[in-house]
């Protein structure tokens, strides 16, 4: 198995870098910090990582790889690899959701899940349901913000996608508040907790029967309406469009599950960092200057933040990978935010990367679903900030303490200079 040689070219560079680590204000060291900040281990794994090439075996974490080949070799191996043993998230669904699990995250009810949600998150479904959910919510940010106003991404970042969970699962909001962003700030603090759950599983996926009951019940509250709308959902609703493509009531109320705790937290980290790295990076003014490198600087991104930094699998018979023998029952983490950032810094006109192609939103079987709306997501981002030509500036910053997906925790931007007249 060949290492990716091209891209690991920059490692040594990378290591002088993180010597200069906790200092400084380059969009690394802010990206660093802000690893540290969500899990200490993070930046100990990734700085282990960059050895970890092509297969490493750490003890009590099994065996670890940062290596872009390797890793898309490990995630298209279904005869050896699995994530619902013991190490993996398909495991820690089981223990909430149901023995059910097994078949439909890994098993052969999988492969049919996938085929039939194939359609669901197109480019151009995606752009649909990100002007339908956040359309007149952007306009209002968008309309303060270039009349001057500071922003919080951070904060907005979480109500947007609390709202676009809302509109893709019809999920009931409650009316009437003095702050009507509060229900779906509520929203996605409720998909907060249950992604939670998977704090501290890096060693053990096994769950004391409390957390079962606490997530049980969360999922019940996201999840519990689609009894009462599977029927007569509207067809653009996701719900009603599952219905559509023929899934059961079983799999489209796991399907939401996912969506919900896949595409909650991982859409909002990206959000804000995309705003902080064009700031850090002075990147900004190179998009300001050509445009055309819109969705150069989307991909980019995603490449940097890596929001889903470790992918983790188990293994279910004995492999030879990396000139290692891995065994049936070893661990394996998939450092996948390290091996995104071998081919170095954000940059707008980095051309895409055969290599890596999109593993930051994994590869295989269990590739992201949601990776159009993310980028559809990340777009309208990118308008907000930029749309009117003037460069942006970072007021303020707190990054997320002790959460799962690295994020920030406040951003607050603002535009440079005097709106034109
Ligand atoms: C920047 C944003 C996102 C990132 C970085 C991301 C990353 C990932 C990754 C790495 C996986 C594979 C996990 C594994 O192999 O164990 C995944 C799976 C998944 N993602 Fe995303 N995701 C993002 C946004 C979304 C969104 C917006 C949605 C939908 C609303 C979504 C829905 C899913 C689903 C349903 C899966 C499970 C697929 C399967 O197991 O077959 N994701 N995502």
């Amino acid at each position: 198995m060949p290492v990716a040689e091209d891209l690991v070219a920059p490692v040594r560079e990378r290591r002088l870098s993180l010597l200069r680590d906790g200092r400084g204000d380059s969009a690394e060291a802010h990206e660093r910090r802000l690893l540290a900040a969500a899990r200490p281990a993070l930046p100990v794994l990734n700085w282990l990582g960059q050895f970890a090439r092509p297969l490493m075996k750490v003890p009590r974490l099994g065996w670890v790889t940062a290596d872009p080949l390797i890793a898309r070799a490990l995630l298209n191996d279904p005869e050896h690899l699995t994530l619902l043993s013991e190490g993996g998230v398909g495991h820690l669904w089981a223990q909430i959701l149901g023995d059910w699990v097994y078949d439909l995250f890994d098993g052969p009810g999988h492969h049919d899940l996938r085929t039939r949600s194939r359609e669901l998150f197109t480019e151009k479904t995606s752009r649909a349901f990100v002007d339908r959910a956040w359309g007149e919510r952007l306009g209002r940010a968008r309309a303060a913000f270039e009349a001057g106003e500071p922003l919080d991404l951070a904060d907005l970042s979480r109500v947007l996608v609390g709202q676009m969970v809302t509109t893709l699962l019809g999920l009931p909001v409650e009316t009437g508040r003095a702050d009507p962003d509060d229900a779906y700030r509520e929203i996605f603090a409720t998909g907060e907790e249950l992604a939670a759950i998977a704090l501290g599983t890096t060693a053990s996926t096994e769950l004391p029967p409390e957390v079962i009951a606490s997530a049980r019940a969360i999922v019940e509250r996201l999840t519990g309406h689609i009894d009462a709308v599977y029927a007569s959902a509207d067809r653009d609703t996701i719900i009603g469009r599952c219905r559509e493509l023929g899934l059961g009531l079983r799999e489209t109320k796991g399907l939401a599950t996912l969506l919900m705790v896949a595409g909650t937290e991982t859409a909002a980290s990206a959000m804000a960092r995309l705003a902080a790295l064009l700031v850090d990076s002075g990147e900004q003014h190179r998009l300001l200057a050509d445009p055309s490198h819109r969705e150069d600087a989307i991909r980019e991104a995603l490449r940097v933040t890596s929001p889903a930094p470790i992918i983790g699998r188990s293994v279910m018979a004995d492999l030879e990978i990396g000139g290692r023998t891995l065994r049936a029952g070893d661990r394996v983490l998939i450092l996948t935010w390290t091996a995104n950032n071998l081919a170095g810094g954000f940059r707008v006109d980095r051309p895409y990367l055969p290599q890596l192609r999109q593993l930051w939103f994994g590869a295989g079987r269990h590739l992201c679903l949601g990776g159009p709306l993310a980028r559809a997501e990340l777009g309208a981002i990118l308008d907000l900030l930029l749309g009117d030509g003037r460069p942006i500036r970072v007021a303020r910053r707190r990054y997320g303490h002790r959460v799962l997906i690295p994020a920030y925790a406040e951003l607050v931007v603002c535009k440079d200079a005097a709106p034109p007249r």
